[in-house]
């Protein structure tokens, strides 16, 4: 088991990596315990959930609405939850980014925590505070920034993972090599094939790698003013092709990267050579799905968190393992847009 703690001036976080449900008992009350979990985590894992009043959502992306926030908030107070209660949430990165926000704005605040029950959110959603839902179409336009207390990342959780969600968590892995550790991310494609077949050694050492990069980023940038903006690399067309195409978050994160990373060439950022070694990476994951840019997606970046003015703040590469930030005006990300979609 390994312990990494995020000090950071916005708050403190626990991650326990490859613990053990047993090993959260002494971080949580005996009393005031509220889990809330979707009805696949619930029965998986309901059996092995501490002694609390559990709230079961819908799986996936559709319960990441104001209305379930609303919702989860009333049976809380129903169940009598207080200011002194605590708020587990046990799930993927959308049980994750409801249940923070639930802790974040139940009577202004209350104590929360995560277990991690999926790749992605073990290496990503559940770690850093960023809480949200979307609305209508917008990814996480509603959120807040608000550190978990703890997280537990059961590696052996994974096991019971659809295959699709696996690759989906994937695809955050290998951007955490493409953004910060060239290292990390060419072991990660040399390794893919034992890492598909979920050899729990080997995951547990890449997740940790994934988890030190984002705990250091999230350290020192808690709330996205500056550095925190690489961790969005692949996310400004990626949310678009989600949304769209209605794909698992890292699948359509993948393809954002590619295209991320072709804009980077277009913009004289990156040598064309680097696009192709993320490439062909990908293209081994299996994680390079040909999702057409859909129309109007200029204007859906424009109003995506990252715009500011006219202008979006673009995680780019220089090459894989270092990514740039860069203010693109919309009117040149159109021009890209024109370019790469062949108009
Ligand atoms: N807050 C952040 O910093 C952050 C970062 C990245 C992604 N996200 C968000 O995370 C979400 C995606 O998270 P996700 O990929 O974990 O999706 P998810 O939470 O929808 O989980 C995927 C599916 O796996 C099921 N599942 C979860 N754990 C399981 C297990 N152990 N065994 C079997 N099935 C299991 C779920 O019920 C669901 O059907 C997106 O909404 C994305 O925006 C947030």
């Amino acid at each position: 088991m390994n312990r990494i703690r995020i000090n950071s001036t916005e708050g403190k976080s626990l991650l326990i990596l490859g613990g053990k449900m047993d090993d959260i008992l002494p971080l949580i009350p005996v009393k005031g315990l509220f889990i809330i979990t979707d009805t696949n985590v619930m029965k998986i894992y309901g059996s092995s959930f501490p002694p609390g009043e559990v709230f079961v959502i819908e799986p996936g992306e559709k319960s990441k609405t104001l209305q379930v926030v609303e919702d989860l908030c009333r049976q809380m107070l129903d169940a009598g939850a207080d200011r002194a209660s605590f708020v587990l949430g046990i799930g993927g990165g959308v049980v994750c980014d409801v249940a923070g926000l639930v802790a974040s704005v139940y009577m202004r605040g209350v104590r929360h925590a995560f277990v991690s029950t999926t790749l992605l959110s073990q290496v990503d959603a559940s770690i850093g505070g960023k809480t949200g839902v979307n609305l209508g179409d917008y990814k996480n336009t509603i959120g807040t920034f608000r550190q978990p207390e703890f997280v537990l990342c059961d590696h052996n959780m994974l096991d019971t993972l659809p295959d699709e969600e696996f690759r989906s968590g994937m695809g955050e892995l290998l951007k955490h090599g493409a953004i910060r550790d060239r290292n990390l991310f060419f072991d990660i494609s040399a390794a893919a094939d034992r890492l598909f077949a979920r050899d729990p050694l080997l995951l547990g050492d890449f997740i940790r790698r994934a988890v030190k990069i984002k705990a250091e980023v999230v350290r020192r940038d808690p709330k996205e003013k500056g550095l925190r903006r690489i961790l969005n690399f692949g996310h400004t067309f990626g949310h678009v092709i989600e949304t769209h195409y209605k794909i698992p978050h890292g699948m359509a994160v993948a393809q954002g990267m590619i295209i991320a990373a072709g804009l980077s060439v277009w913009k004289g950022e990156m040598p064309h050579p680097e696009l192709r070694l993320l490439e062909v990476t990908l293209e081994k994951t299996g994680m390079l799905t040909a999702y057409p840019l859909p129309a109007g997606v200029t204007g859906m970046v424009a109003r995506d968190k990252k715009s500011q003015s006219g202008s979006v703040n673009f995680v780019l590469l220089r090459s894989v393992g270092k990514a740039i930030v860069r203010s693109i005006s919309v009117t040149e990300l159109q021009a890209f847009v024109n370019y790469y979609t062949g108009k």
